[in-house]
């Protein structure tokens, strides 16, 4: 019978197995799948998990700080906290192309993992968020739609230096299921019920070349935005939406001033497969709220547009 407590109990009892008393590892991103891990590997072998999560500088507000305190302050799990912000900005200054970006930014990530990792002695498992999706795809390759670590490690095969064993509990779910045993093992709901996040994070949603200012500025009108969904009870209804910072200015009037400033791009779609979707037809009044507070809270943004463009023909994400 399937119930997510019997599959957590049967989960448990195979990692034991696998793992013994071995130290293992694990790349958490602050995603569904890796933070079920976590969840799970800690209720199964408690301080034999070590977490190492990569702050890039790309992720959304206070993300870092949410991850932490859900992991390491309230759960007891052990998670090392990398602040990679300045490696990762650095290797992108001046580099303008989309997949240039993505290349970068998982080849910096994969760095940065090992590098940590090499300073824990002793490791000799790595944990990944694999799910049963994951690994229909990757028999086709879909190299960078993964998060980097598991893209990385299922398509390339582990850093051979590190000669780390595999251990993936979730590989025979779905994505729903493993939702279902991210709420029992007691993970917070708006964790597990999140909207997906690319691995290069913001710097696709910041078109061109990444500045950390705009990195700034985008973070603010993207946490308006997801505020708002969510006191409008409109964050569920919506399969994915975010903010895009468009490097481009255009001419305002904030407070009685002229204000020759940055625009955002706001972007909400409703999808099933993420391979087609369409633009969710949200309020106008809800859209004018919206906008009102980034173009009077957020410094540096003179116009709020919204995506009306479906997929196909263009995608999710800007770039
Ligand atoms: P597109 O933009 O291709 O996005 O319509 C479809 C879904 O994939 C996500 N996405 C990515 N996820 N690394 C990821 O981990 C990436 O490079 C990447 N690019 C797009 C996107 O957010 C959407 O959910």
């Amino acid at each position: 019978l399937w119930t997510p407590g019997n599959i957590i109990e049967d989960s448990i009892a195979k990692v034991r197995a696998q793992v013994g008393s071995d130290a293992v590892l694990l790349g958490l991103s602050g995603g569904v799948d890796s933070s079920v891990v976590a969840a799970l590997l800690h209720r199964a072998i408690g301080s034999q998990l070590t977490c190492v999560f990569v702050d890039n500088g790309l992720l959304r507000l206070g993300e870092g700080d949410q991850v932490m305190s859900t992991f390491a302050r309230h759960m007891g799990v052990r998670v090392v906290r990398v602040d990679a912000e300045d490696r990762f900005l650095g290797r992108l200054k001046g580099v303008t192309d989309p997949e240039q970006k993505r290349k970068i930014i998982g080849n910096t990530f994969i760095e940065v993992f090992d590098d940590e990792a090499s300073k824990l002695a002793n490791v000799q498992w790595l944990a990944q968020g694999t799910i049963y999706p994951d690994v229909i795809e990757s028999a086709g390759a879909k190299s960078g739609k993964a998060t980097v670590i598991k893209s990385h490690h299922n398509v390339g095969g582990l850093p051979e230096e590190m000669n780390l064993k595999l251990v993936e509990p979730l590989r025979e779910l779905f994505k729903d299921e493993v939702r279902k045993i991210g709420i029992e093992l007691g993970l917070p709901s708006e964790m597990v019920y999140r909207h997906p996040f690319p691995g290069p994070g913001l710097a696709v949603r910041i078109l061109g070349e990444v500045q950390k200012d705009d990195a700034v500025t985008l973070r603010k009108a993207d946490h308006i935005f997801i505020e708002e969904l969510r006191r409008a009870d409109l964050y569920d209804q919506v399969s994915q939406a975010f903010a895009v910072f468009l490097p481009v200015r255009s001419v305002g009037v904030v407070g009685d001033k002229r204000q020759y400033a940055h625009v955002i791009a706001l972007r909400a779609v409703e999808t099933l497969d993420f391979m087609t979707a369409r633009w969710a037809h949200l309020p106008y009044d809800f859209l004018d709220l919206v906008c009102r507070r980034i173009v009077n809270e957020v410094p540096g943004v003179s116009r709020v547009v919204y995506d009306i463009t479906g997929k196909p023909p263009g995608t999710i994400e800007w770039e």
